[in-house]
C-alpha cells in the first residue's frame, strides 16, 4: 500500500520495555507491532539497530521571523531531523516577538511551508497581552521571561505575573531568573569583562528567587507550570519539597549537566555564555540526580543559535545562547553507552515525558494508533561532533571535537523518512502538533 512501511529486525523501545518486534506504518500512523507481520509497502531492514519514538525537543529558538541569518524554521527543522528530533516546541522571542494570535497564525503558516518535522509554538507574555494569551488556539503554552534574555520579552513584576497566573488554564513555561537580583549583580560587577562572571551576574539566588515566585503562584492558583532549563541544586531541593498535588514540572538541558564552570568558560569563552548560565559541577550533579529520580521531568536543548561572528567578541557584547537540537540525542545515547542511564530512561525523558506534559495528541511512544514519528539508532556508531559539518545554519557546537557513541541513522516523521545516512529529504513536511488543552 502507498505510504506503508514495515520495519524489521530492530530492537524496539516500547512503553514498558524493549522487544525484538516488527513495526508497520500506514498513512502516517503505527498500525501494527508484532512478529512476522505481512509485507505491506516498503520494507526497512533494521538489523542491529534500535527503534525509538521520535525525540520531542520542548524548547528551541529557530529565529524565524526576524533573525533568519542565524537559523530559520527550515534549517532548524533539518538540524532537528538530523538529531533524531521529530517534533519541536519553539519560543516566541522572534522579531517581532510572537505576542498576538495573528502573529502566531502567521508563524504557523510559515512553519507549514518550511518545516521538515512537526512543530508547535509558545506565545510570549508581556505585561499587557493577557487577552491574546487566552485567545490564541492550539499552542503548547505561554512563555514568560521573568528575567531578560535574548529579545525584549519580559514580565518581571509580581503583580503582572499574578494577573497571568490567575487568568486562564493554559500551561505557563517560565524562564526563571530574577531581573532585580541580576540588575543589582550587574551593577556590583560592572567593569569586569570576563565571561567567567556570567554565572555570578545571573547567580543561583536569581534562579532560585524566580523559581520560588513561579512555584508560589502556581500553587496559589492551581495553574500548570513548567520550569524551563533548570540550573541549580537549590531549585531541585525546592521541587523536592512540593506538596503531592502540584501542577509543576521541570526540564533540564544537557549542557547544564555535561559542561561545567570554570572549565567551559576557559575553553569556549563566550561560546559557553547562555541564560541561565552554565554553572559548577555541584549543580550538574544535582540536576542529573534530579532527572534520574524524577524531580526533573524531561530534557530540552534551548537550541539558541548565534553566529560565531556574533559570539566570538568580548563578554558584554556577545549574545547568550548555544545550538543543541542536533546533538542532544547522541549526547544521551553516549551516556547510555557509558552505563550512566538506560535507553528506556532516555526515551522517557526525551519522548514520553514531553508528550505527556504538553498534552500532545498521539506522540511520544511506539504504540498502535500513535503517529509514526520514529528514529532508528545505531548504538555502536562513533562520530565526532565537528564544526562546519552540522545542519544548523550557524554550523558550530559547544561539543566540537567530542567523540560520541550512539547516533540516529534514520528519522521518520509521520511515516516519511526525512533523514537517512547523513542526508535530509527536503521534500518532507511536518505537521502542527495538536495540543489537548
Ligand atoms: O541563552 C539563551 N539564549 N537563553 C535564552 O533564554 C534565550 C536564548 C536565545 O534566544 O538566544
Amino acid at each position: 500500500m502507498k505510504g506503508s512501511i514495515t520495519i524489521r529486525g530492530a530492537r524496539v523501545v516500547l512503553p514498558h520495555g524493549t522487544a525484538n518486534a516488527e513495526v508497520a506504518v500506514s498513512e502516517g500512523k503505527i498500525v501494527a507491532i508484532g512478529k512476522k507481520l505481512p509485507l505491506a509497502g516498503e520494507e526497512i531492514n533494521a538489523d542491529g539497530l534500535v527503534l525509538i519514538p521520535g525525540v520531542i525537543d520542548p524548547q528551541v529558538h529557530f529565529r524565524d521571523p526576524g533573525l533568519t541569518h542565524k537559523e530559520d524554521l527550515h534549517t532548524g527543522s533539518c538540524a532537528a531531523a538530523a538529531g533524531g528530533v521529530t517534533s519541536f516546541l519553539e519560543m516566541p522571542n522572534n522579531n517581532p516577538p510572537i505576542v498576538t494570535a495573528e502573529l502566531m497564525a502567521e508563524k504557523k503558516r510559515n512553519a507549514a511551508k518550511k518545516c521538515v518535522v512537526n512543530y508547535n509554538f509558545f506565545i510570549g507574555a508581556t505585561p499587557h497581552n493577557l487577552e491574546e494569551l487566552n485567545r490564541v488556539e492550539n499552542v503548547c503554552g505561554i512563555k514568560i521571561f521573568m528575567g531578560s534574555s535574548t529579545g525584549d520579552l519580559l514580565v518581571s513584576e509580581e503583580k503582572d505575573l499574578e494577573r497571568i497566573f490567575c487568568n486562564g488554564s493554559r500551561l505557563i513555561a517560565v524562564h526563571a531568573e530574577d531581573e532585580h537580583i541580576m540588575k543589582e549583580n550587574e551593577r556590583l560587577l560592572s567593569g569586569i569583562n570576563d565571561v567567567a562572571i556570567h554565572p555570578k551576574i545571573r547567580d543561583e539566588a536569581a534562579a532560585l528567587s524566580a523559581t520560588e515566585l513561579a512555584v508560589k503562584l502556581s500553587l496559589k492558583y492551581k495553574r500548570r507550570l513548567h520550569i524551563l532549563h533548570m540550573t541549580t541544586e537549590e531549585e531541585t531541593l525546592l521541587l523536592r519539597r512540593l506538596p503531592q498535588d502540584n501542577k509543576i514540572s521541570a526540564e533540564v538541558c544537557p549542557q547544564h549537566f555535561i559542561l561545567s564552570a570554570p572549565e567551559c568558560y576557559e575553553k569556549l569563552g563566550t561560546r559557553a555564555q547562555m541564560n541561565p548560565p552554565l554553572r559548577t559541577e555541584r549543580h550538574g550533579h544535582a540536576l542529573w540526580k534530579g532527572l534520574q529520580d524524577g524531580v526533573i521531568d524531561c530534557i530540552a536543548t534551548d537550541h539558541a543559535p548565534h553566529t560565531l561572528a556574533e559570539k566570538d567578541v568580548p563578554y558584554g557584547q556577545a549574545p547568550s545562547g548555544m545550538p543543541g537540537v542536533e546533538t542532544s540525542l547522541p549526547l544521551m545515547l553516549n551516556r547510555v553507552n557509558e552505563d550512566r542511564c538506560s535507553l528506556q530512561d532516555v526515551v522517557h525523558w526525551m519522548c514520553e515525558a514531553p508528550a505527556r506534559l504538553y498534552r500532545m495528541k498521539n506522540k511520544g511512544s511506539i504504540e498502535v494508533g500513535m503517529d509514526a514519528d520514529l528514529v532508528l539508532i545505531d548504538l555502536n556508531m562513533k562520530k565526532t561532533v565537528t564544526n562546519g559539518k552540522l545542519f544548523t545554519k550557524v554550523n558550530w557546537s559547544p561539543y566540537h571535537g567530542m567523540e560520541l557513541q550512539g547516533w540516529p541513522v534514520r528519522t521518520i516523521v509521520n511515516g516519511q523518512t526525512v533523514f537517512l545516512d547523513g542526508k535530509i529529504n527536503e521534500e518532507v513536511r511536518g505537521r502542527e502538533i495538536q495540543i489537548n488543552g
